[in-house]
């Protein structure tokens, strides 16, 4: 079997896209599958971990064994991972965020015919929970966030990681780099996992799964 690492750890993982309603049959979302997390969720299960999964919007079947949480929306994503949180030794943020939100949700659906060749959408910020966790957790909490950047190259992957982990106030932080063809939805991945002061404590490129068994090798 797998090694027990992760034994009778209490592991939080967020996964997939939140997605924020317009009316009742739209939406604002995410390109995000979930690969990634639940990936996650299943190895630290499989490295004997108490396993919590958060779930917005995913593309893949949670994994069996851990304790599912269903959220649609940022605020419901938020909830129940402050509420996770409270009592778990490790949280992995790695949930597509909404970083906006519509400011109003209609409650009938919006009709073309009511609103002309022109639609504005005002949006509103969400709050960041990575930086709410990072901030009310006990510091024996590891909070562990992601950053999925479009970068041009390793270089400007770092410089950016290296500014977000500083405003995040996280543990680690997983840098990938997203783009049309990148990350989102694929079964592969290339990180670099960033501590505190920015330094590289863990580096991966493989499938998913692997790449979360990295992961864990720096949280463990
Ligand atoms: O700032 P950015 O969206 O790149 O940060 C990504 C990290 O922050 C991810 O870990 C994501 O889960 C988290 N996040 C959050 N709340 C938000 C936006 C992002 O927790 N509103």
């Amino acid at each position: 079997g797998a090694v027990q690492d992760l034994r009778g750890r209490r592991i939080v993982v967020t996964a997939g896209g939140t997605r924020e309603p317009l009316d009742p049959v739209r939406f604002l979302g995410n390109r995000s599958s979930g690969k990634q997390g639940v990936a996650l969720a299943e190895r630290a299960k499989a490295r004997g971990a108490e396993v919590t999964l958060i779930a917005a919007h995913l593309d893949v079947a949670a994994p069996e064994g851990v304790r599912l949480v269903e959220a649609g929306t940022t605020e419901e994503l938020r909830t129940a991972a402050l509420a996770a949180a409270s009592v778990a030794d490790v949280v992995i943020m790695a949930a597509a965020v909404a970083d906006f939100r519509p400011a109003e949700v209609q409650h009938v659906k919006i009709k073309k015919d009511q609103v002309g060749e022109r639609l504005t959408l005002e949006l509103v910020a969400n709050p960041d929970i990575l930086v709410e966790l990072a901030a009310t957790t006990p510091p024996e909490v590891t909070v562990v966030g992601f950053a999925a950047e479009t970068a041009a190259s390793r270089e400007e992957l770092l410089e950016l990681g290296r500014r977000k982990i500083g405003r995040k106030g996280c543990d680690y932080l997983v840098l990938n780099t997203v783009g049309w063809s990148e990350g989102f939805a694929q079964d592969r991945n290339t990180v670099v996992v960033l501590d505190r002061l920015g330094d590289i404590v863990g580096e991966a490129s493989g499938s998913k799964m692997s790449v979360a068994d990295a992961i864990l090798d720096v949280i463990a």
